[in-house]
């Protein structure tokens, strides 16, 4: 079977397609052929910076959608030829993929396959970001990052249904439009947000800040936080220094500060994971939410997927199309 690998860490042009032996499910997986497979940030970071790659060569891709190939030993609740949508340990970029089966999940009725390879990794960050992090209220006020993105669009759909105010940054005024639009966001800034944001909200802040960015951006997010708001902390595209914060920061202005890694989820609390993309889906098959596919490539074209993202010129979820 074809799948992308990576022999080095570099730019784009360092993923490949090679010819390998079509994998099998150990005890408690499954094999998937592979329909589309989306692209996510951490991608680009493991293929650049080894983010979470223990070896080289590497596969990447961290979510699909497609049918049972084969079930491990163990593995009950699915079926050869089922449509699924999971999350993997990487390797998604291939024909055939293999998931642990406990983040391997039904496609929602009513969504297609190529919907469907947009929901593992998007759907539940951002219900966790939103809700189970993030514990948003009706009528609080929302901040972030990365708006026109993944995250930021299905982010902005399920906080404005949740009945919050929602402001978000992007890069460029093109990105603000799509937010808008896609996303739900009564307000967008491109660029410096921190005075918009007291202007927006009459000098109050935000409730809930959502920040994949880190560093400077990171610490403009507390600074925008009403009393008793929280930043919910799941990224770091900057590429800065791990960010920590303290008593002076959070005890007198009676903020807090929270994290979210959906992939440590995924082997620390699979149940966890489990019954939070539950939750997730049900606002795809509910219409709440819909995330638009803005680009589609071939496998052999992911390096193109990569720039794109990488460039900051992407908004919504690109695509891999592998046999879809
Ligand atoms: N913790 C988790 O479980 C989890 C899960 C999924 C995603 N994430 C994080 O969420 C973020 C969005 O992920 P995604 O896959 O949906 O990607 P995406 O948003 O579709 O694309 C990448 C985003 O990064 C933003 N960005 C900000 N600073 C950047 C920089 N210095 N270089 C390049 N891009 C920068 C871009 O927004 P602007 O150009 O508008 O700034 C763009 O929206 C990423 O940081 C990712 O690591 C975390």
């Amino acid at each position: 079977m074809r799948a992308v690998e990576i022999q080095e860490h570099g730019g784009p042009e360092v993923l490949e397609v090679v010819e390998v032996d079509v994998p099998e499910p150990g005890p408690g997986q499954v094999s998937v052929d592979v329909a589309y497979a989306g692209i996510n940030f951490a991608d680009l970071k493991a293929r650049e910076t080894g983010y979470r790659v223990p070896s080289l060569p590497f596969r990447p891709g961290l979510e699909i959608s497609g049918h049972v190939r084969a079930l491990g030993a163990g593995v009950t609740g699915l079926t050869v030829g089922q449509e699924v949508a999971a999350l993997t340990a990487g390797g998604a970029y291939a024909e055939v993929a293999v998931a642990e089966a406990a983040t391997v999940f039904p496609v929602p009725s009513g969504v297609g396959l190529r919907t469907a390879a947009t929901l593992p990794t998007v759907l539940p960050t951002s219900y966790a970001l939103i809700h189970s992090a993030g514990r948003l209220q009706p009528g609080e006020t929302v901040l972030a990052q990365g708006a026109a993105g993944g995250v930021g669009t299905v982010a902005g759909r399920l906080a404005k249904a949740a009945g919050a105010t929602v402001l978000g940054v992007v890069s460029s005024a093109g990105k603000a439009a799509f937010a808008k639009e896609h996303g739900s966001y009564d307000e967008v800034f491109v660029g410096d947000f921190e005075k918009a944001v007291q202007e927006s909200t009459h000098g109050r802040g935000v409730d809930l800040a959502l920040d994949p960015v880190g560093g400077d951006t990171f610490r403009a997010s507390l600074a925008a936080l009403a009393p008793f708001g929280r930043l919910v902390s799941f990224g770091n595209a900057s590429g800065a220094a791990p960010w920590s914060v303290g008593q002076p920061e959070l005890f007198p202005y009676g903020v807090s500060v929270g994290g979210f890694s959906i992939l440590t989820l995924a082997r620390t609390a699979p149940d966890e994971l489990r019954t939070l993309t539950e939750r997730a889906f049900a606002k795809v098959a509910d219409g709440t939410v819909t995330l638009p596919v803005t680009a589609e490539f071939d496998l052999a074209e992911a390096a193109e997927a990569h720039r794109l993202m990488g460039a900051r010129t992407s908004t919504g979820k690109l695509l891999l199309r592998v046999n879809g």
